[in-house]
């Protein structure tokens, strides 16, 4: 079972001792939502970017790769609409001074809302038994459909207020609802206003505006500036994509939840380019596939789920987020955008240059509609954690154990080489030649520093899937034991045959398929 929401400080903890997560700067008192990856956190980011890449880019003959700057023309954010809208609605509690989102406080009742509901829903569950039909349950209990009209109703009004930008309406939101500072309890707002999320720097040899330039908020602009140098270069044909893995910057007001909201986050972007008229057929496609590519990792599909937007960004004329089930509720993980002709349509305008492609079948030029998927590193990295840790009892022992039950093919160690004995010769000398054997193949790890029961218990904590042991049996018949992280089953192995089981389970073209 993954964590329950009050285990979330626990994984935050984990991540550290273990060398996954640390904060920024730690030893000047950190910097608020920016993260460090440690030794294990960095091979997992790593992992899950291959997944990702190799899925995208080896496995489709039509999307190919890029690797854009940070910087860009300050223009381009002129022309993608991020100078201009892309804002958050911000409020101040006049006592606390504390700053936070409008349209996150609101969220966060609803989201209270719907943690009441589950729990009239566990309730009844237990009550009832083997007899519990939870869909009659949630439509006819008075409590539930109460909590649901009021949710439904906050919904409504908050997409209008979002989608009209009618800050007044967010306050009047709050008032309604008496939502107070999460902090410090007050009531005491000051009106909401909106609040520019890029950061912005300074070139050294232009003084004033001319020389203003913005970390880039999202890697796709790049990606839309360089449509017509990569379509030519490789000579694709529409439909075909371009994918890319880089940082984004964002000056989040709420950054709170560790490394669900970053202000320095990594994104995993696909563009691809269509036909006019042909997005929707296109948004479908990309929409069932991403889910396919979360599903393939064996997270259950309970935990997953589509949510449409209730509000569309100032690009998109259609967006879905693919939501994860993380401890604190289900939040957005991924987002697949129809994004239209907006960005390569005003691209085109503000720079005078033609970002058009000639259609050898339809015998026309056109500029192309997108549509985008785009799913941020960092939280997909905290999807896979807070669905891989478990703390369970080891059969038998009387004790019990924390385990990062990772997709083989995302652990960081794919393998430990554990001599029985340290002060052993023959033992270590075997061990490290298998060591040194497997590390051509894999991220394998040798570790002599403790007690058998003891390196097993770190290596479950990092969620290496397999463990060797050498013992004396092995120096004669060159076999070791196998250890597997999930069922605990040892088998006794012959050597010449670890490099073929263990490429077995962890390779990634499992995943591909
Ligand atoms: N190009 C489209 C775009 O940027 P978005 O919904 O703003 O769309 C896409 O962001 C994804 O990037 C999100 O689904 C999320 O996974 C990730 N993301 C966005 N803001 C983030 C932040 N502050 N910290 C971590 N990840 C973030």
């Amino acid at each position: 079972m993954a964590l329950p929401i009050d285990q979330f400080k626990k994984l935050i903890a984990h991540s550290k001792e273990y060398g996954f997560i640390f904060q920024s700067s730690e030893v000047y008192d950190g910097l608020s939502a920016v993260y460090d990856y440690g030794p294990y956190g960095v091979e997992l980011k790593n992992n899950i970017k291959e997944y990702w890449w190799r899925s995208m880019v080896q496995m489709h003959d039509n999307i190919v790769g890029i690797d854009a700057a940070i910087f860009m023309h300050p223009k381009t954010w002129k022309a993608s609409g991020h100078v201009d809208a892309f804002n958050d609605p911000l409020i101040d509690n006049k006592d606390s001074k504390k700053r936070y989102r409008a349209d996150v406080l609101i969220e966060e009742y609803m989201d209270k809302l719907e943690a009441k509901i589950q729990k009239e829903v566990d309730k009844a569950a237990k009550r009832f038994g083997e007899k519990f039909d939870e869909a009659v349950f949630r439509s006819t209990n008075d409590r539930v459909l109460r909590y649901q009209e009021e949710h439904g109703r906050i919904r409504e009004r908050l997409a209008q207020a979002m989608t009209g930008g009618d800050l007044a309406e967010l306050k009047q939101i709050i008032e309604d609802l008496e939502i107070a500072d999460p902090e410090s309890g007050s009531r005491n707002w000051t009106d909401v206003r909106q609040f520019n999320l890029m950061f912005s720097t300074q070139l050294g040899n232009i003084a004033g505006e001319d020389g203003k330039l913005y970390l880039r908020p999202e890697t796709a602009q790049g990606i839309f500036v360089n449509f017509l140098n990569v379509q030519k270069t490789t000579r694709q044909k529409i439909p075909f994509g371009i994918a890319q893995i880089g940082k984004a910057f964002r000056n989040e007001i709420t950054a709170r939840q560790f490394i669900f909201r970053m202000r320095e986050f990594e994104q995993m972007e696909m563009q691809f380019f269509i036909r006019p008229g042909d997005q929707k057929k296109w948004y479908e496609h990309w929409k069932e596939a991403r889910m396919k590519w979360h599903l393939a990792l064996g997270t259950p599909a309970g935990k997953l789920r589509f949510h449409d937007h209730d509000n569309l960004a100032h690009y998109a004329d259609a967006a879905v987020d693919i939501q994860f089930e993380f401890p604190f509720g289900f939040k957005e993980l991924e987002g697949i955008h129809s994004r239209t002709d907006f960005d390569l349509g005003a691209h085109q305008e503000l720079s005078g240059k033609k970002l058009q492609y000639f259609d050898p079948e339809l015998q026309e030029n056109y500029v192309p509609y997108v549509v985008e998927t785009s799913i941020g590193c960092d939280r997909m990295f905290l999807a896979m954690m807070s669905e891989a840790l478990v703390e369970e009892e080891v059969p038998g022992s009387g004790n019990t154990r924390e385990v990062l039950k990772l997709h083989p093919a995302l652990a960081p160690i794919k393998c430990a080489i554990l001599p029985l004995k340290r002060n052993e010769g023959r033992l270590v000398g075997l061990a490290n030649d298998i060591f040194n054997d497997l590390r051509l193949s894999f991220q394998v790890q040798y570790d002599d520093t403790g007690s058998i029961g003891k390196l097993y218990r770190r290596q479950d904590a990092i969620g290496t899937p397999f463990c060797v042991t050498v013992d004396f049996e092995s120096l004669d018949g060159h076999t070791v034991t196998l250890r597997d992280r999930d069922t605990l089953e040892q088998e006794r192995v012959p050597v010449a045959r670890l490099e073929e089981i263990i490429r077995k389970r962890v390779d990634m073209k499992h995943l591909l398929i």
